[in-house]
């Protein structure tokens, strides 16, 4: 799988994610060999710049964020495809010249009229984007080109307004044109839960409310919100991860096999569980949220949300959010998913667990099994990817004991391959023009459909509590498992 001959064309290249993940990915590729000789990079930003100056900012992302090593003449044969484009979105003069700009570099490059628009900038600027981009005619290729608008989260922040941003794309771009970036489905482990599950005859027969007693989805992350309270403030963790990352991991383990991996049949499928979600009755009970206050975190000081750099007075925002969800079909009905996510836990680790319901019946005392916990599949997400099983096993002795032990699948030690990093497989799936890891706007509006009704809940209530930082979150988030008999796993 390598790219054709195209331009790419990134809004937003002085931002943090352009910086950190977009432009190393881009080099990664052309170090595997996946981008095409005449491949070229336009960058479009309010800068006072010529293309060296773009070139040195995406040298110096490279050289600190590029996941394999750096190469001279890689770089160099990149670096030649690099242009800059200065002005601003309402700049209609701006928007002429990069119109300008890529018809010179298809007569130099070869690089076809195929252009892909990636829009690395906040939501709110969508529109006069989009909007410039079809008065460019930009929007439509002649006949045998194509043009791919990409676009990042946040897709709104309810229904409604997820419904207006789409409205605005596809008056320009047909669906088939518009790539919706959720970056846990470039993961590979990600995509390997289709795997386990789809390629293998040993886990699919026990995976129902026959055998599964519960899932727990964890993100957990150590980092606090960082430089970003003008996009986290308002917004909180519920709509920054559950929404997006934690509901299409409760689809891709919750979905029936799709009847191939082509993009209709795999988003018809994770359609089908999203839409058979259901809350719980009451929301009191049935989810939790909290916020950091000070505390420490590797062994140093840190300050609470409300103390972070620009978050205003009277922020209800939560940075930890719990909910238990269910799923009314024949395969998962009574079976919970418990999801959480928030930011200053103790470590970041993101994982699903499926617990497995106890054996019915055990030929032991209980003091021989009394530290036997529930057998679990648990897929590590990062950092330390892999698949454990944890099952009941007779301690070595005279005694018939039992306690629990794991198997493990490491991909460091199973394959040599290294994994390509979320976004370098997902710009390669744009320029190729593979849909499947992306998701519809009809997945992003059943999320919304989901999550609508908890948030519309959670601004009736007061601030969220409150929980140090460096520790597992609210009180309330355990008090919420207790009520169900269970616990959190402890990571
Ligand atoms: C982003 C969220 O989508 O995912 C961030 O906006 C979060 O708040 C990030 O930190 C985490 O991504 P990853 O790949 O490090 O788990």
């Amino acid at each position: 799988r390598v790219a054709g001959p195209c331009v790419l064309v990134l809004f937003g290249v002085t931002g943090d994610l352009a910086r950190k993940k977009l432009l190393p990915a881009i080099y990664d590729l052309a170090n595997r060999g996946l981008l095409p000789p005449g491949f070229s990079l336009v960058g479009f930003a309010r800068r006072d710049w010529e293309d060296q100056d773009f070139a040195r900012l995406a040298h110096d992302a490279v050289k600190e964020h590029a996941r394999t090593p750096f190469r001279e003449e890689v770089w160099k044969q990149l670096s030649e495809g690099i242009f800059f484009c200065p002005g601003e979105f309402t700049d209609d003069g701006a928007f002429d010249a990069l119109a300008m700009m890529l018809k010179e570099i298809d007569e130099t490059r070869g690089t076809g009229g195929n252009y892909g628009f990636y829009l690395s900038v906040p939501p709110k600027f969508f529109p006069v984007v989009i909007e410039q981009l079809k008065r460019t005619n930009l929007a439509d290729g002649p006949p045998g080109s194509w043009r791919r608008v990409v676009i990042e989260k946040p897709f709104g922040h309810d229904l409604k307004s997820a419904r207006e941003l789409n409205a605005v794309t596809s008056a320009v771009f047909p669906e088939s044109s518009v790539f919706r970036i959720d970056h846990y489905l470039g993961k590979e482990t990600v995509q390997n839960i289709l795997a386990l599950r789809f390629a293998n005859n040993l886990f699919e027969p026990i995976w129902n409310r026959g055998y599964v007693d519960h899932v727990q989805i964890t993100m957990a992350e150590d980092i606090g919100i960082g430089g970003r309270a003008g996009y986290y403030d308002g917004i909180g963790a519920a709509r920054d991860v559950i929404q997006n990352h934690l509901l299409q991991l409760l689809a891709l383990v919750g979905m029936e096999d799709p009847t191939s991996f082509d993009a209709d049949a795999l988003r018809r499928e994770k359609e089908k569980v999203l839409k058979a979600v259901r809350l719980p009755q009451d929301l009191t009970l049935g989810t939790a949220r909290g916020r950091y206050a000070s505390g420490w975190q590797g062994g140093e000081p840190v300050v609470g949300y409300t103390d972070e750099t620009g978050i205003p007075p009277g922020s209800t925002t939560e940075t930890y959010a719990a909910v238990k969800l269910e799923i009314a079909n024949r395969r998962w009905a009574g079976v919970p998913f418990y999801l959480r996510t928030g930011k200053r836990l103790s470590r970041r680790v993101t994982e699903v667990a499926v617990v497995f319901q106890r054996a019915p019946h055990l030929p032991f005392s209980k003091d021989e099994t009394e530290i036997l916990g529930q057998n679990a599949l648990v897929i590590r997400v990062q950092p330390d990817e892999g698949i454990t099983v944890r099952f009941g096993s007779k301690v070595p002795g005279t005694a018939m004991e039992v306690r629990d032990v794991s198997m493990d699948f490491a991909y460091g030690e199973s394959f040599m391959e290294s994994s390509p990093e979320a976004y370098e497989r997902l710009l390669l799936d744009v320029l190729i023009g593979d849909p499947p890891l992306f998701p519809h706007q009809r997945e992003v509006e059943l999320s919304w459909k989901i999550l609508d009704p908890i948030e519309e809940f959670w601004a009736s209530q007061g601030p969220p509590e409150e929980y140090p930082s460096g520790t597992w979150g609210p009180a309330s988030a355990d008090e919420m498992m207790a009520r169900d008999g269970r616990a959190w796993r402890r990571l």
